[in-house]
């Protein structure tokens, strides 16, 4: 490695390690004051599981329009606002406020990451995985979202939705910071024919995010967290007798609490975590739970039809002169200055300056989508990228750290309806345990198809001539492990899109919203099929991928929720159990206690 190379290591390593040091003392010393301080009741009427995306935006609206008492119960802690500048997210994944998960070993995929594992990263923190991610603002194609709710809502009803949760919760700004990368694309796109867009359709646009004033804005942000939100609060199982769900099993801090819940238990652990919540609790498909031997208390397709938006190439496109957006610019004073000043600058960049929806068909209907990044993940000199990836060294050696001596830059095609489904389960009792995870990534040959014709698109881009006028070309070193390969034929690519498979970190489907028990885990109203009192509302209940990226989607669909099902008929009650345990809510505890006979303990 050349001198220069061995400097900028040496800094950024320093950088990177202040703030991963920073990161503990801020945990640990929130952890602490969280033990001495916070208080809960026994019981509420909602117990929220969960403040990521969609639970804060449930918790949002209980709060500002009823009355009713609840509480938001996380397992992830508080953070600090300096998370919150975006171009410190990345920093964010594989520490203490991510679940850390990986994939299984997997077959057809993920060959260039250590033991064919790929990384997950998810948010363990106030604001879940909103605080990790891009802060890529899309509400997709409106249209889809009919067909999750088997049109018991039609498209305007969803529309207002959205625009609720715009107005109200978010905060959006278009991009504060761009590099001359974001309108060579955008005039790239245009020498080829396609379209400037606004909201979804075939064409470009630079990225539009949950920002405010250039900070991180994620829907927890309008929370009173003080009153609403318990930090380091780990629920272990929801408690059912009779088909009826009545309290959850938490460790707060390490101790064990049963909490009440009188009107429902709402689960929003995200996608991983929901479907090992509800195994965990005796719901799940039997070949799961027999095993383990958990009382199996329905038999439901927890954990199948796991989708998620896959995509590859990075470091793909080289430059031979440097953008303005790398990891030593940031390190600018001025730079600083002008983030806290004027909430603008390097400081605020989302990492994705522009996205794209295409066809690879020829049809109108877009199936692949780019995400247009200024860096490739060289430009960090192997001080974090490579590690949060979990890149095979042999592989980062012999490839990306060939590039060191050019700018790279990305362009991520991602499949928008991969075909490829896989699954979550667990495989051991113990709550602490992380869910297996095999998304399956590249088990349909479709999928592999779109990549390469993905990149086939990609590499049409970077011959254009806003594109050649900043000295694109595509890296042409052999793929490490795809050498036998005559390099950009169509089996190479197939070679390289199995090893370099990146997941664009939009997982959905493993407690899928649908009409029937056989094939899906609640109906359209979010209840757990077979099981009062039991909801479902976050990623997980998406039944299909969106086109584009998903957070406001998610976003929109717990709005949806709370307005539908919370809102307008109060309660998740059945007759039945109201006429058994009817009583005033002084009472509730002692009557709790004799009807599902079962022990208040705090
Ligand atoms: C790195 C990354 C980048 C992304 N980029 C974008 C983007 O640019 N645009 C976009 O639209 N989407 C993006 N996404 C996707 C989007 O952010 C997520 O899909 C969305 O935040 C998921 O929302 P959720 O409410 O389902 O789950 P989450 O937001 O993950 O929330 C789940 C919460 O539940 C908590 N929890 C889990 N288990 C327990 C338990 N047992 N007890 C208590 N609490 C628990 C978690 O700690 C977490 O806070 C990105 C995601 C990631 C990870
Ligand atoms: C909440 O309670 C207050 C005071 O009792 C009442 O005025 C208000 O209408 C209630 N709001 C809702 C949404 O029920
Ligand atoms: C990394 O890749 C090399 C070469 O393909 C392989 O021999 C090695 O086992 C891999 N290491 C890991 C940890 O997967
Ligand atoms: C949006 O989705 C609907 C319903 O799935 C579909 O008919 C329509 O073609 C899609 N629009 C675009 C632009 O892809
Ligand atoms: C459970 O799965 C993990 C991998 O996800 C594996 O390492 C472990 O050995 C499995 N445990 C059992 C008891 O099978």
């Amino acid at each position: 490695m050349s001198p220069v190379y061995i400097f900028q290591f040496f800094i950024l390593f320093i950088g990177v390690n202040s703030f991963t040091l920073l990161i503990y003392m801020i945990y640990y010393g929130q952890l602490f004051s969280s033990i001495c301080c916070d208080t809960f009741e026994k019981q509420y009427d909602y117990i929220i599981v969960g403040s990521g995306t969609a639970g804060s935006v449930i918790a949002h609206r209980l709060a500002t329009e009823t009355n009713y008492t609840f509480i938001v119960l996380e397992a992830g802690g508080k953070g600090i606002p300096l998370f919150d500048i975006p171009v410190l997210g990345p920093l964010l994944h594989g520490s203490i406020y991510d679940w850390r998960f990986e994939t299984v070993p997997q077959e057809n995929a993920c060959l260039a990451m250590n033991n064919k594992k790929c990384r997950l990263p998810q948010g363990k923190i106030i604001g879940g995985s909103s605080k990790l991610n891009n802060m890529i603002h899309v509400r997709g194609n409106t249209s889809q979202y009919v067909d999750w709710f088997q049109a018991k809502y039609g498209k305007d009803f969803i529309e207002q939705q959205f625009q609720f949760v715009e107005d109200n919760i978010l905060h959006l700004n278009e991009i504060k910071y761009e590099s001359e990368f974001a309108s060579a694309i955008i005039e790239a796109a245009i020498e080829l024919g396609y379209n400037t867009i606004d909201e979804f359709d075939k064409g470009f646009r630079k990225s539009k995010v949950s920002q405010n004033n250039g900070k991180r804005w994620s829907t927890s942000d309008k929370l009173d967290i003080s009153k609403h939100v318990l930090t380091n609060a780990f629920v272990e199982k929801v408690n059912i007798k009779n088909n009826i769900a009545y309290s959850v099993n938490v460790l707060i801090s390490d101790k064990k609490y049963k909490i009440n819940a009188r009107k429902g238990v709402i689960l929003a652990a995200g996608t991983y975590n929901t479907p090992k919540i509800l195994q965990l609790s005796g719901i799940g498909p039997r070949d799961v739970l027999e095993p383990l031997n958990i009382h199996i208390i329905q038999d439901l397709p927890v954990g199948l039809n796991l989708q998620d938006h896959i995509a590859t190439g990075l470091d793909l496109i080289l430059f031979d002169k440097t953008l303005a957006v790398n990891p030593m610019n940031m390190l600018n004073p001025f730079h600083i200055f002008e983030y806290f000043v004027n909430g603008r600058g390097p400081l605020t960049t989302p990492g994705c300056e522009a996205i794209g929806f295409l066809s690879t068909g020829g049809d109108d209907t877009p199936d692949l989508q780019f995400m247009v990044m200024p860096v490739g993940i060289s430009a960090d000199r192997g001080t974090h990228l490579k590690t949060s990836l979990g890149i095979n060294q042999t592989i980062w050696d012999n490839y990306f750290a060939q590039s060191f001596d050019k700018h790279a830059a990305t362009i991520l095609p991602i499949v928008l309806h991969p075909k490829s489904k896989g699954k979550v389960y667990i495989n051991r009792t113990g709550p602490k345990t992380p869910p297996c995870i095999d998304p399956n990534y590249l088990s349909n040959l479709d999928d592999v198809k779109t990549l390469i014709d993905g990149i086939k698109l990609v590499i049409k881009f970077a011959n254009t001539s806003p594109m050649k006028a900043l000295g694109a070309h595509v890296n042409s070193i052999h793929f490490p492990g795809c050498e036998e390969y005559l390099i950009f034929s169509d089996e190479y690519w197939e070679c390289y899109v199995r090893h370099l498979t990146l997941t664009s970190y939009h997982p959905v489907g493993t407690c899928s919203m649908g009409h029937s028990a056989s094939d899906s885990v609640v109906d359209t109203s979010f209840r757990v099929f077979g099981v009062e009192r039991l909801f479902v509302a976050d990623a997980s209940v998406l039944p299909t991928l969106p086109s584009g990226n998903i957070n406001a989607a998610i976003a929109m669909m717990a709005s949806l929720f709370f307005e539908t099902t919370i809102k307008s008929t109060g309660v998740g009650l059945t007759s039945s159990i109201s006429l058994v345990c009817k009583k005033t809510d002084f009472l509730n505890d002692y009557v709790q206690r004799i009807c599902l006979n079962e022990k208040v303990s705090r």
